[in-house]
């Protein structure tokens, strides 16, 4: 009897002991140590925040996917979102991958078995729940089930460019429209965003000790803050959280520009740039990367400041030279090669209009539309994975502005091409609009 209490005191406190250097692990920082496989290229960034996925006895929370992705996946319109799934009639195509929950199809920890996209599932699954679309479309009679999702034509959440109705309407078209050009922002000409009249040099308001060189104030008062009336202390004056007091700061990180500029700072926090500032985690650096950068920019810190520089905020050098400061992969060295490129430095010239250059930002931080006090508004998406992957995303925010469909699938579906950053003619041909094509008239045909 007192042996038995010996050995459970001794589990006892085992245990115990065991807990506190596990909590005192995590919480001093020692996670990697309890991490079993590096996370996903989507998440890397964030891996050491564990509880913003995990519950504190190491479970996952589902809700937590859909605290971060929900809105996007409701934006595209998901194909398969979650809601059909709890549907009693497709109850029993659960029973092989339960739908239902994030984490049947995106496992994380698991490289070995990892995807793009984190997806964790081998490339057939299509087939789990629809082995009967041969006998429903004579057209897909002959088509693997590894080929829905990599040959151009279906995605599972994100269809919005590739469903049959959108594709209908643009059959064809040619490569390259006739009027090619982006759309134009129009978020400042909503009065409710300009601060005042103009400033000049004299009207500047920083305090007497703060360091200020004439090329500050000379970016300054020659850019669009000064122009509208935005003064030195609207972005420097800032105001401690717990005190309340305002004091001057020489360097103002994004919270200083994120009352004024909303959108953009919401869309920063979402993506790769600022997803470490919106957990609390210090900013992203390129020696942090998982993609190739530049050496020269390994340490420098991602802010609003990395593309906009700190008083000029020139758009232009934001949208490519910026760039190119830190990425150094084949696809963004090739860009300056590129007859778009061409475009862009025609505009630069004024032989061309501005709408019609396409720079790395058109392509990966394009205009898009919302509404805001009741009016449409076109503002620049500062969330660049919001079209990076699955690539068809950039259908509709970019290229067919300027391209035809057809073209442009072929194009985004051209590995070689992206590499050489669109150098050149694709190679690949997409068949989805040939299908559109013939069922459209193959309806017809039925409703005679
Ligand atoms: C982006 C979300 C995310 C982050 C961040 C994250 N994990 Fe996970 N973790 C998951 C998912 C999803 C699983 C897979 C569950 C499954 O396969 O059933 C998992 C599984 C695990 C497991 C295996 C447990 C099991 O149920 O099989 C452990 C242990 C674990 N994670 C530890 C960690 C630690 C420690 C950290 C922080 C250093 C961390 N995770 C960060 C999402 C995350
Ligand atoms: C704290 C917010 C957060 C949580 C929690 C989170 N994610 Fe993410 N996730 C992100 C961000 C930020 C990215 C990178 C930007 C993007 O792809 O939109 C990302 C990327 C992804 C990607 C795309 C990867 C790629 O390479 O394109 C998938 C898939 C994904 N998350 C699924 C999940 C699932 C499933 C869960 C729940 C286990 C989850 N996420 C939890 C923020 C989160
Ligand atoms: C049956 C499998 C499956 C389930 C369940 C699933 N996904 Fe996905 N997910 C995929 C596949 C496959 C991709 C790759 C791109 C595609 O085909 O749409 C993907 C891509 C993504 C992406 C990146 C691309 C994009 O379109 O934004 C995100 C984010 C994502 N999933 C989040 C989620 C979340 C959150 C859940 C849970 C609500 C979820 N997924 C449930 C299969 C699944
Ligand atoms: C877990 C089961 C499941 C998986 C896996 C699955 N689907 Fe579906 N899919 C459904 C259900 C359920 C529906 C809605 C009912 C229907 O139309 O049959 C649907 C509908 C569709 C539709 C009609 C689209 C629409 O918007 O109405 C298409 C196209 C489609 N799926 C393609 C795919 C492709 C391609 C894959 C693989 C990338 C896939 N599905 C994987 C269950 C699944
Ligand atoms: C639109 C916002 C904004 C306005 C207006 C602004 N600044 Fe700044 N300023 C910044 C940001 C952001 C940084 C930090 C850049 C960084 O982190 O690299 C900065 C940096 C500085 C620095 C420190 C380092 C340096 O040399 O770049 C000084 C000094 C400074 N600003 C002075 C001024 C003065 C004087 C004015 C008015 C004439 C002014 N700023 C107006 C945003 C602003
Ligand atoms: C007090 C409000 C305010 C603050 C704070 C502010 N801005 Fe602005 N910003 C504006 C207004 C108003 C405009 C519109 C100018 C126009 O109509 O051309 C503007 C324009 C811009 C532009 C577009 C310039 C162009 O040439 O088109 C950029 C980029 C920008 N701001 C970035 C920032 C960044 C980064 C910060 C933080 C460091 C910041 N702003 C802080 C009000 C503000
Ligand atoms: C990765 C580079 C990058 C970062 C980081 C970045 N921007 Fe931008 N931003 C751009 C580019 C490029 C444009 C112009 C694109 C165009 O003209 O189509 C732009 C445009 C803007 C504009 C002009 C108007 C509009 O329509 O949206 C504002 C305001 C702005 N950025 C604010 C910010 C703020 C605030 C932050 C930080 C929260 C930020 N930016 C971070 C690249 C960046
Ligand atoms: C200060 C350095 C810096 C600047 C400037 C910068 N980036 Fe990035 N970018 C990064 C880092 C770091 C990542 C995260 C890579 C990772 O998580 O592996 C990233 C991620 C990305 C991604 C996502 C890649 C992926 O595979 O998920 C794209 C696309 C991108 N940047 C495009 C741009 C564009 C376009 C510009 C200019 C408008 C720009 N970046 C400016 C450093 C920078
Ligand atoms: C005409 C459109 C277009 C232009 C211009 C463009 N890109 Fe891309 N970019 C793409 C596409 C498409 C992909 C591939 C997405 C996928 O399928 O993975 C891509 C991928 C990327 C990636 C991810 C690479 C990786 O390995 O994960 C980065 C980073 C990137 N681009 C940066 C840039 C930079 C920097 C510039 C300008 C110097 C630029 N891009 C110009 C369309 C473009
Ligand atoms: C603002 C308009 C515009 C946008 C947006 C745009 N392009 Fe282009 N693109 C052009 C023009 C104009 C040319 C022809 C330039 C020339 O030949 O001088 C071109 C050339 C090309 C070429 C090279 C053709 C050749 O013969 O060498 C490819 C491939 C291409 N674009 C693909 C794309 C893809 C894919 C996207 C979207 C990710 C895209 N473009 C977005 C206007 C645009």
């Amino acid at each position: 009897m007192f042996k038995a209490i010996k050995a459970n005191l001794f589990w006892l406190i085992l245990v115990g002991a065991l807990a506190a250097y596990l909590s005192f692990a995590l919480i001093g920082g020692a996670e990697h140590e309890f991490m079993p496989g590096q996370t996903t290229h989507g998440h890397h960034q964030i891996e050491m925040a564990c509880s913003v996925c995990h519950t504190t006895g190491m479970g996952v929370k589902q809700d937590s996917c859909n605290e971060c992705h929900q809105e996007e996946l409701t934006r595209v319109d998901d194909s398969h979102p979650v809601i059909k799934f709890k549907d009693p009639r497709n109850a029993s195509r659960l029973e092989q991958l339960d739908a239902r929950y994030c984490i049947t199809c995106h496992r994380e920890h698991q490289p070995e078995i990892t995807n793009s996209m984190g997806v964790t599932l081998p490339e057939d699954y299509c087939y789990y729940c629809h082995q009967e679309i041969g006998d429903e479309r004579p057209s897909h009679k002959d088509f693997a089930f590894d080929s829905c999702a990599t040959a151009g034509c279906h995605n599972f959440h994100d269809n919005s460019a590739l469903y049959e109705r959108f594709l209908a309407s643009h059959l064809d078209e040619p490569d390259f429209k006739e009027v090619a050009k982006q759309r134009l922002r129009s978020y400042y000409d909503n009065p409710d965003h300009t601060k005042g009249d103009a400033l000049e040099h004299a009207d500047a308001d920083m305090p007497d000790d703060a360091q200020h060189t004439h090329r500050i104030l000379h970016d300054w008062s020659t850019t669009a803050h000064a122009a509208v009336g935005v003064n030195c202390t609207d972005c420097h004056n800032v105001k401690d959280t717990e005190t309340g007091a305002i004091t001057w700061q020489d360097r103002p990180g994004y919270t200083s520009c994120q009352e004024c500029h909303k959108h953009e700072t919401k869309g920063f926090l979402e993506g790769k740039h600022g997803m470490r500032l919106a957990q609390g985690l210090s900013p992203m650096t390129p020696s942090m990367a998982k993609i190739p950068m530049r050496a020269e920019a390994a340490h420098s810190e991602l802010t609003c400041a990395s593309c906009h520089d700190s008083h000029r905020f020139n758009t232009k050098t934001a949208a490519v030279d910026a760039c190119l400061q830190c990425h150094n992969d084949d696809h963004s060295t090739a860009y300056k090669e590129s007859p778009h490129f061409k475009l862009f430095i025609d505009a630069q010239r004024g032989l061309k209009s501005s709408d019609e250059a396409v720079s790395c930002a058109t392509c990966h931080m394009p205009r898009v539309e919302k509404t805001e006090f009741g009016e449409t508004i076109t503002i620049v998406d500062h969330n660049q994975n919001n079209s990076l992957r699955p690539n068809d995303k950039m259908i509709r925010s970019s290229c067919i502005q300027c391209h035809g469909l057809q073209f442009t699938l072929n194009a985004l579906a051209d590995r070689d091409l992206i590499d050489r950053n669109f150098k050149g003619k694709p190679s690949v041909f997409v068949e989805s609009l040939e299908l559109a094509r013939e069922e459209k008239e193959r309806t017809e045909a039925a409703k005679k």
